[in-house]
């Protein structure tokens, strides 16, 4: 019994922070199929032992997406979930159970399952009046002026024969192409990627700026009227055709089904098909045709007794394996890259996937020409899942990994306990140092206006072979390379120009010192307030520092005991760049310190600055950001999303919570009776 408690007790844990991390966060650490495993057991384990069924376990509610800065709406009916599947028995379970309690073989609608987030649409007199996210499936947030932007949603019915008010209910996507267009442009603005079109989409509904909003292409689908509504037809299947005539966008892959059989060719051809739609989608939801049989049926707390959504399997596709790169990175790291024959998954053409590393390589029995199993599952990056020995041709030679540096020809190592080969050559390999060149580039670097290809060009032409040769450019060289012209040469003197100015924590960042980010290299500008004190500090000065450990302490030992890179300083400080803290970088300067050694959560969006520019300032005046409340946070800086989880937690824990305004006259006044006491 004990193990039962503490199994539950694990579960309810694990699944709260996953219910934490997908809702508050928009970043799931684990699939859908993944949490539903560990909500699976906790519902069985529960139903065996039903006294130890608590209010709070994340059983007994449904998931909510509430977010702040919009108008609450009670939802006139709830907005349940579905029970997911994954077997065709569990399927042909409930097509049994279904008919079994109707007393005879009932009709049920098989549709796609789309992989959005969930709408309810009131029209009043034809008008669109009102959308509402799920919420909590009580309360959601009233979305409407969002949703307006969002075409194929129509504000005005077409036709006659509508209810005087009417709600359906549907999905709201963002197309493939779309979710490409907008990856691409936050990669190059060196902002994280969404991990799939179903947190994009989230994020783009819950801008608090319509505009935004519009110019992000949504789409939608929708699939369900609820409630009885004696005005309109008695069937699931004619109510879609009745949406689908008042201009609604109900979607084609809508099938009637009189038998299993029917269900099951359903399921095994848009298992295959779906790859085509132009919009995510991860299983097929089968609902019980007659409304009279549904509300027979009736509903669990969580979701319809008469419908169900069986998940596919992450797509898998077959293609031929046709060489692998070996990459170097900027630590040495040389990563084993697929390059297959392009073959299109989940909407996207996918011509590469990681191989990790050679131990990877290895339990694959890869050789070249093989056909391998490529799947692409919530993440973007696809991965090689198996092989199919069965088709190798026999002469096929197996890959292997080099034991030399593919970019210059040193015998590369293995650090003992690690999967990764490195090139230990690290000043002399010109790859390295192309990638560190790379990063010292980058935006939250020296920010240098410089694209990989002209790195290339700089490299292949001998004008540039470290970070140090940057400073060295001159026009005049410049415009002798293809492509270049006087403007663009300039541009790009006068970026490196204004690097200068870059801060001592940006410019450590750009270093690459090896486990050295952007957040560790703030903290040891902080601790250490120029290069030389940080160069001269021990691995024991480091590892006393708050948040860093050994193996960091062990990273920037090594990093300043190597000649190049004590030289690669020396050359930087010549050019001039900021080795040291400025004074408005000082925490310790009379106004400048007001926020001096407190801890300060940022969350939610903000009217005035951004984001970064709050997290600049607090840093600029002594603070420090953490992502996380707890009891030693000082303030929380609230802007208009914050989560409602965030909220209730800093207001269980005392902290005090600031809105922007509030915040800034803080700031102002100059000083904070936190530190008057
Ligand atoms: S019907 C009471 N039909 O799946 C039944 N839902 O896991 C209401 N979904 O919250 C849902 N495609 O967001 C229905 N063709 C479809 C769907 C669908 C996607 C979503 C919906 C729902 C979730 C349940």
């Amino acid at each position: 019994m004990e193990r039962v408690k503490e199994e539950i007790e694990r579960l309810r844990y694990l699944l709260e922070e996953h219910n934490h991390r997908y809702y508050v966060l928009s970043d799931p650490s684990i699939s859908d199929q993944e949490y539903d495993a560990l909500m699976h057991r906790l519902e069985e384990l529960e139903a065996q032992h039903p006294e130890l069924i608590t209010p709070h376990s994340p059983t007994q509610r449904v998931g909510s997406d509430r977010t702040e800065g919009f108008a609450t709406i009670t939802h006139r009916y709830p907005m349940l979930s579905l029970s997911n599947t994954y077997s065709y028995d569990e399927v042909k379970d409930f097509y049994e159970r279904v008919c079994r309690e109707i007393g005879r073989d009932v009709e049920v609608v098989a549709e796609l399952k789309y992989d959005g987030l969930s709408i309810s649409l009131v029209y009043e007199d034809g008008v669109l009046s009102r959308a509402v996210t799920r919420g909590d499936g009580r309360l959601g947030d009233d979305v409407t002026a969002n949703v307006r932007t969002i075409r194929s949603i129509p504000l005005r019915l077409q036709g006659e024969g509508y209810p005087r008010e009417l709600e359906v209910r549907g999905e709201i996507l963002l197309p493939w192409v779309e979710f490409e267009r907008i990856n691409q442009s936050r990669i190059a603005e060196d902002e994280p990627p969404f991990a799939n079109p179903r947190n994009a989409a989230s994020g783009t509904l819950k801008q608090l700026d319509p505009k935004v909003v519009a110019a992000r292409k949504l789409d939608a689908y929708l699939y369900h009227v609820p409630g009885e509504q004696p005005e309109l037809p008695h069937t699931h299947y004619e109510r879609l055709a009745c949406c689908r005539r008042w201009g609604l966008k109900v979607s084609h892959a809508t099938h009637l089904c009189h038998s299993l059989e029917d269900i099951l060719a359903f399921l095994d051809h848009w298992d295959a098909a779906r790859s085509h739609e132009p919009v995510a989608t991860d299983g097929v939801v089968l609902k019980v045709n007659s409304i009279a049989e549904q509300e027979e049926l009736g509903y669990t707390a969580k979701s319809p007794r008469w419908a169900i959504a069986y998940k596919f399997k992450a797509e898998q596709v077959q293609t031929e394996l046709l060489s692998v790169d070996y990459q170097v990175g900027r630590t040495g790291t040389i990563t084993p890259v697929a390059n297959l024959a392009p073959v299109a998954i989940s909407g996207t053409i996918v011509r590469r996937a990681s191989l990790h590393n050679a131990d990877f390589i290895a339990s694959l029995d890869l050789h070249l020409g093989d056909t391998v199993a490529v799947e692409k599952g919530g993440e973007i990056i696809p991965k090689i899942v198996s092989v199919v020995p069965s088709l190798r041709s026999v002469s096929a030679p197996r890959v292997g990994f080099p034991s030399v540096c593919p970019a210059c020809g040193t015998a590369l190592e293995r650090i003992a306990g690690e999967a990764a080969y490195f090139c230990p050559a690290r000043s002399s390999c010109p790859e390295q140092q192309r990638g560190r060149v790379e990063h010292f580039c980058s935006r939250k670097a020296a920010d240098i206006r410089i694209g990989p290809e002209t790195i290339d060009l700089l490299f292949e032409h001998g004008l540039l072979s470290d970070i140090g040769g940057l400073y060295a450019l001159e026009e005049e060289q410049l415009l002798g390379l293809p492509g270049f012209q006087r403007r663009s040469a300039s541009n790009l003197v006068r970026s490196i120009e204004e690097s200068r100015e870059r801060s001592y924590s940006s410019i450590l960042f750009g270093l690459g010192i090896r486990f050295v980010g952007e957040t560790t290299a703030k903290t040891l500008a902080r601790a250490y307030p120029s290069i030389d004190e940080l160069s001269a500090a021990s691995q024991e000065d480091l590892c006393a520092v708050p948040e860093i450990g050994p193996v960091i302490a062990g990273s920037v030992v090594d990093f300043f005991a190597q000649q190049s890179n004590r030289s690669l300083i020396e050359t930087l400080r010549g050019a001039g760049v900021q080795l040291s803290r400025e004074v408005t970088e000082q925490s310790d300067s009379g106004a400048e310190s007001v926020l001096s050694g407190l801890s300060i959560v940022i969350s939610g969006v903000f009217a005035l600055h951004t984001r970064d520019e709050y997290k600049a300032l607090i840093e600029r005046l002594g603070g420090k950001i953490s992502s996380a409340i707890s009891s030693k946070t000082d303030y929380v800086l609230a802007g208009e999303k914050m989560g409602p989880a965030k909220l209730a937690k800093a207001e269980s824990l005392g902290v005090r919570i600031l809105d922007e305004a509030a915040f800034l006259a803080l700031i102002e006044q100059g000083t904070d009776d936190k530190h008057k006491h």
